[in-house]
């Protein structure tokens, strides 16, 4: 029976990690979730878990090692599953300090926390403790337009604060499988997307914005790549990757649904206006606003996803036109949950901070 500590697992893809366990994983014995609520987490992404009463949140700082120490000790955890993190390339942008000590400091102080709990005091090994790690596919770097996707084995680039706050966490925790033996496992992802993710990411603010008729606004010309996935793909990778990956091994995990973000925006105004039948606004393309781009925006992210097909048989159920039209459907019937996280986080403020100054891209 497993015992798990998710680590921000009141955020989006936390969140929907919790759901898919509740449901698939039939080993579960409990989940304690860890997690500080900052501006990206909420107690409304937990409301109506399926087996509530297996789950218990701990609002508690990673950092924290000695927490982390109490929690591993105290409820006898035997499986880590990493979330927690700044996750926003623009704020990093706007204020790296942050990246640098929940991403780095804070996957430091849980390799620590496990070190001792499950190496030093219980002497666990492999078969019985796993620390999974999880990370970005914004940690290879930018690629050229006819370069090969980035897999297992390509040398790290990052470029923005957030990603190089990621690829040193995702060092740190390789280090500590290689030096001291801990059973790590590290999945690298592409972009998610889905229910339950805050609206300052691509998808939800377009969707936010059409549904009311604000400017959709589009960084730079538009033309840098993606690699989209369903938020519940990514769920089903990581599950099995604890099933069955092997300790001190990597996958990537993609969607193979590379488009330039000018196409992203444009397909899911289509979906919008055939689900949003009575929103005024129609057609939602009209509102698309080109402005000024992202310091540093990498053009192109495309994963190469063979390694975790050909081990774990593992690929994605969803394509882009089926994830995005669950996606739309889910945002449009949860509009209560939409408002109360942007009453609840000062969401303004942000949008002020990142959109004000922006004006129109030359
Ligand atoms: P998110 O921003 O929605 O959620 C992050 C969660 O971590 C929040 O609930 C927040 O309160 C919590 N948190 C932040 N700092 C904390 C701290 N010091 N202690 C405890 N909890 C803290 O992020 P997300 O989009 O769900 O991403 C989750 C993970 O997946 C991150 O590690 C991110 O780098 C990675 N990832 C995200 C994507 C994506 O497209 N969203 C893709 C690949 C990898
Ligand atoms: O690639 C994986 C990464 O995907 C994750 O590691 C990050 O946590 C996650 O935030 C995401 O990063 P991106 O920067 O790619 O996601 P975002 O939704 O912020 O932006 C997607 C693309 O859309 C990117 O090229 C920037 C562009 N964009 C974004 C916003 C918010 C716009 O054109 N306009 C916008 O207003």
């Amino acid at each position: 029976m497993k015992r798990y500590l998710i680590t921000g697992g009141a955020g989006f893809i936390g969140s929907n990690f919790i759901r898919h366990l509740l449901k698939e994983d039939h080993d579960l014995e409990c989940i304690v979730n860890l997690d500080v609520i900052t501006y990206a987490g909420s107690r409304e992404n937990l409301k109506g878990l399926p087996d509530s009463e297996k789950h218990i949140l701990v609002e508690g700082d990673i950092c924290d090692q000695e927490l982390v120490i109490g929690l591993l000790r105290q409820d006898e955890l035997d499986t880590i599953v990493h979330f927690a993190a700044e996750s926003h390339v623009d704020r990093s942008i706007h204020g790296p300090a942050a990246f640098v000590r929940t991403n780095i400091q804070g996957t430091f102080s849980l390799l620590e926390a496990a070190r001792q709990v499950w190496q030093r005091e219980r002497q666990l090994d492999g078969d019985e403790v796993r620390f999974h790690h999880i990370s970005t596919d914004e940690v290879f770097g930018s690629l050229e337009t006819q370069a090969a996707a980035f897999s297992e084995t390509t040398p790290y680039a990052p470029n923005s604060p957030y990603a190089a706050s990621k690829a040193a966490s995702d060092h740190l925790v390789r280090a500590y499988g290689h030096t001291y033996g801990l059973p790590i496992s590290i999945t690298n992802c592409s972009n998610n997307y889905g229910p339950y993710q805050f609206p300052e990411k691509l998808i939800p603010l377009i969707l936010l914005k059409a549904l009311t008729g604000e400017l959709l606004p589009i960084y730079g010309d538009g033309q840098q790549i993606r690699d989209w996935l369903y938020v519940e793909d990514h769920c089903r990778a990581i599950l099995q990757v604890l099933k069955q990956g092997e300790v001190g091994e990597t996958y990537n995990v993609g969607g193979n649904n590379q488009l330039t973000n000018l196409d992203l925006v444009k397909t899911l105004c289509t979906i919008l206006n055939e689900q949003a039948v009575d929103s005024p606004y129609k057609p939602h393309e009209n509102l698309i606003q080109f402005v000024a781009d992202r310091p540093g925006h990498d053009r192109r992210y495309a994963m190469d996803i063979t390694k975790i097909d050909r081990v774990l048989g593992w690929e994605p159920n969803e394509n882009l036109l089926s994830g995005l039209t669950k996606t739309v459907r889910w945002y449009l019937q949860n509009q209560d949950w939409l408002q109360a996280i942007i009453a609840e986080k000062e969401f303004g403020n942000w949008l002020a901070l990142n959109y004000e100054t922006r004006g129109d891209e030359e």
